[in-house]
């Protein structure tokens, strides 16, 4: 059922909207992906004219878009907007929005603002008449930073929204590769029937970033590396790489094996913490030929000394049929060597070696890149082309560019589709409320083993791949982290 859509942004005049709400819509309306119908409340704080606000939008797209800034669509788009003044605290002031919508529509609420408002923000809108069962809300994350306050947060908003109309943003969802990973196992016979420990040594997925915590010191102080980018983003990758077939691609059936698998993770206690767990935070070093600063000398560090991870490495057991033994290595980190998102498979070598060249031994490796330059590679052994030789060996490797000639000419950002799924009311690409909490859980186990053994972080220096001990934890194994 298509119905009218009235798209409601809370926090409109905040960086996630103006880096990315703001661009994905424009650049949906630009791919003619937007109804006619469509309109959007721009909703903050200040006291601003509507123009005024939509002027500054206009500036900040055609500042970022470039060459896919397009006077035709912005004059479309620019239509689309009102801004709207509500003091997210104030009970009263909800009654425009309820002036501003339409009965017959569907409103879409997007909490583009800290959790702490959710709460507010939903009772308000309830009471204002807002709410009625067509209406959907998108929560950004954190919710919550362990599992207590994660069920405090969802049985708030629980109360004035169903589980059917909360939308959970992870973003990696919305990246075209991690979408691409589902037709890669589930379309191709040939790689689901050796996706199992019969064939695959082990796996890897790494999410290192150079920035550092961007201005964010306060925040980030309080969250570290480990609730930011592995309770979700890893998770999510891990879930898609290690999940069952579902019976369709629908949001019901996905995200049931997406909570299996995170049921199926082993813990990370007080016993294996020391050898499946590597906590690091960032000295100063060099990036790209550039001097930055340690993590305690970044901007609003308000501290001596802190003892939160910026960097985390995990030796992660999923316990099922399927995985029992393979190891999936994690590592995430600020301040690293490159921007890399990947998750690479290895599989085991061959029974028994019948060829006298080294390489032969070489096993085959799946590389799957989220960023940068999206695609797969699968690494082959062949035979060397030359007369000379009997018979060697050599690596070469097979590549799936994903930016596809035939297809659109550029990778929408995750936020395109992301927006695009909420307003068709599609939720295969949400995080359900049972997969929040069992990675909460999972994570409560692992913060309170380094509690109780008073983990600290070992540093590393800006520029380079983490601390010695997330070397050691993978070569104690006798295997190595594949650098780009
Ligand atoms: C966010 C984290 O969720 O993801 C940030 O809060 C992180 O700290 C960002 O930098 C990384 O996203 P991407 O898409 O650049 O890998």
């Amino acid at each position: 059922m298509s119905s009218k859509i009235d798209l409601v942004i809370f926090g409109a005049r905040g960086d996630l909207s103006r880096r990315k709400l703001f661009p994905a819509l424009y650049q949906l309306d630009k791919a003619e992906l937007l109804d006619s119908s469509l309109r959007i409340a721009a909703v903050a704080r200040q006291e601003l004219d509507s123009t005024v606000f939509v002027e500054q939008i206009g500036e900040i797209l055609k500042a970022n878009l470039g060459d896919d800034w397009d006077d035709q669509v912005w004059a479309r788009f620019r239509k689309r907007i009102d801004y709207i003044r509500i003091d997210f605290a104030e009970k009263k002031q909800f009654s425009s929005l309820k002036d501003w919508s339409n009965e017959k529509r569907t409103m879409i609420f997007y909490m583009a603002t800290p959790p702490s408002m959710f709460g507010p923000i939903c009772k308000h809108l309830n009471e204002a008449g807002c709410v009625d069962k067509n209406a959907r809300i998108v929560l950004e994350k954190p919710i919550g930073h362990d599992l207590e306050s994660s069920k405090e947060v969802n049985d708030t908003v629980g109360q004035y929204f169903t589980e059917r109309s909360i939308y959970r943003i992870d973003h990696y969802l919305g990246k075209e590769t991690v979408q691409n990973l589902l037709a890669l196992r589930f379309a191709n016979r040939m790689i689901h029937s050796q996706w199992d420990n019969s064939c695959i040594d082990h796996v890897q997925i790494t999410a290192a970033e150079t920035v550092g915590i961007e201005g964010r010191w306060s925040y980030y102080d309080k969250v570290g590396q480990l609730r930011d980018m592995v309770q979700n983003h890893l998770f999510q990758l891990l879930c898609m790489v290690a999940m069952e077939p579902p019976n369709k691609v629908e949001a019901d059936e996905i995200r049931a094996e997406k909570v299996k698998l995170l049921r199926a993770m082993n813990p990370i206690n007080q016993q294996n913490v020391d050898d499946q767990a590597v906590r690091g935070q960032y000295a100063a070093g060099w990036i790209s030929g550039e001097p930055v600063a340690g993590y305690m000398e970044e901007e609003g560090s308000a501290a001596d000394s802190s003892n939160t991870e910026t960097f985390v490495a995990l030796k992660v057991f999923v316990d099922n049929w399927r995985w029992a033994g393979v190891p999936f290595y994690l590592r995430t980190g600020k301040r690293m060597k490159e921007k890399v998102t990947q998750i690479v498979i290895t599989y085991k070598d061959n029974p028994h070696a019948i060829f006298a060249d080294d390489d032969a031994e070489a096993n085959n490796r799946l590389v799957i890149r989220l960023q940068p330059n999206e695609g797969i590679q699968l690494e082959m052994v062949s035979k060397k082309q030359s007369m000379k030789e009997r018979l060697s060996l050599e690596k070469r490797t097979l590549n799936l560019d994903f930016l596809d000639p035939q297809g659109d000419d550029r990778i929408a950002d995750a936020y395109e589709r992301l927006l695009l799924e909420v307003i068709n009311g599609d939720q295969w690409l949400f995080v359900s409320r049972d997969e929040i909490e069992a990675s909460w859980q999972w994570c409560d186990d692992l913060l309170e083993a380094w509690a109780d053994k008073k983990v600290g972080t070992k540093p590393y220096s800006a520029g380079s791949w983490g601390p010695s001990k997330a070397e050691v934890l993978i070569e104690n194994d006798g295997r190595s982290w594949y650098e780009v």
